[in-house]
């Protein structure tokens, strides 16, 4: 070892975060509150072409000829529905990490009931519209539900602040994309509604771990670092996601190009990574970490465009 090997500045306990962090969570509590508006999920769903199903009331079985939205929308509304529908895993992971005192905990209730619209209205739109087997869907769901979610930062204060504001911005993209693929104008206004909602989500944690930065520079490169080096979709664990994902990247609805150049970048931007001051041995370890994570995004995204690229144009020699 040398004399000049990893000198570590002191580093804030988790309790400690989150007592420095406090006031930060009350002034962008405030902010959300007076940013977020009201809305109502029933509005977007036309309950007048509901029709009833077979099984105990004797309607009409679902048949995939019910709808027109394209198969890969499906595929991307059953990804985003399920995503939604653990939001009790994510509840208890950040209950259990914030806490449920003070504005921490008035945030995790406030994050909740939003969030809790969002499998709401999809749901209700895609049983209305008969979109998906409804069957299918709900063996799905609890599938899905009763693995849970965890990840492996569960227990760390800005571990945690880094994944939400990725994902926040990540789902609102995957929300936003998804509505445009379903080529159904309600749809699209109902996951444009949806996304709305996971972009004030984003910036209040993107806030609080820009205030982290400046509290603990070191821990927060090191925490966003870690978490855009093994960064995983929350709907991960969905059965089939590995093969779902790869029908989402292909029809362009979150790809590589987009994880990269529309959820971290204008995040790591924000934060202004690059130029941050005052980091110890393993806060710039960190940060060349992150870049060199960055580089070898850019090189597989190129490599997915170049390959969809080609499968596309084949596709159309096929076709023409
Ligand atoms: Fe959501
Ligand atoms: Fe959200």
């Amino acid at each position: 070892m040398t004399a000049s090997a990893t000198p570590r500045t002191p580093q804030l306990s988790q309790e400690a975060l989150l007592i420095e962090l406090e006031p930060v969570v009350e002034r962008n509590l405030e902010r959300h509150l007076s940013l977020a508006k009201e809305w109502f999920p029933h509005e977007y769903v036309p309950w007048s072409e509901g029709r009833t199903f077979d099984g105990l009331l004797g309607g009409e079985a679902w048949s995939p000829t019910d709808s027109t939205i394209p198969e890969v929308a499906r595929t991307a509304l059953i990804v985003n529905l399920l995503t939604e529908d653990n939001l009790p895993s994510y509840h208890r992971q950040i209950a259990t990490l914030f806490g449920r005192d003070r504005a921490w905990g008035t945030w995790v209730d406030r994050w909740t009931a939003e969030e809790g619209r969002h499998g709401i209205v999809i749901r209700d739109y895609l049983t209305v519209t008969r979109a998906v087997d409804p069957v299918a869907l709900e063996r799905a769901r609890m599938v899905h539900m009763s693995t849970g979610y965890s990840n492996s930062h569960d227990d760390e204060v800005l571990h945690s602040l880094a994944y939400v504001s990725f994902q926040e911005l990540a789902t609102r993209i995957s929300h936003r994309n998804t509505g445009k693929a379903t080529g159904d104008p309600r749809c699209e206004q109902l996951l444009a509604r949806v996304a709305a909602d996971e972009n004030l989500h984003m910036v209040f944690y993107r806030n609080l771990l820009a205030a982290a930065f400046e509290l603990a520079p070191s821990q927060a490169m090191r925490a966003v670092a870690d978490v855009v080096a093994d960064f995983q979709m929350p709907g991960a664990g969905i059965e089939g996601f590995a093969r779902k994902s790869v029908a989402i990247a292909l029809a362009g609805i979150y790809d590589l190009r987009q994880h990269r150049d529309e959820v971290l970048q204008p995040v790591l931007r924000q934060w202004d990574v690059w130029n941050v001051t005052g980091l110890d041995a393993d806060g710039e370890a960190a940060r060349e970490e992150l870049a060199a994570q960055l580089d070898g995004l850019e090189q597989s995204a190129s490599r997915f465009e170049e390959k969809r690229d080609a499968r596309r144009s084949r596709l159309a020699d096929r076709i023409g």
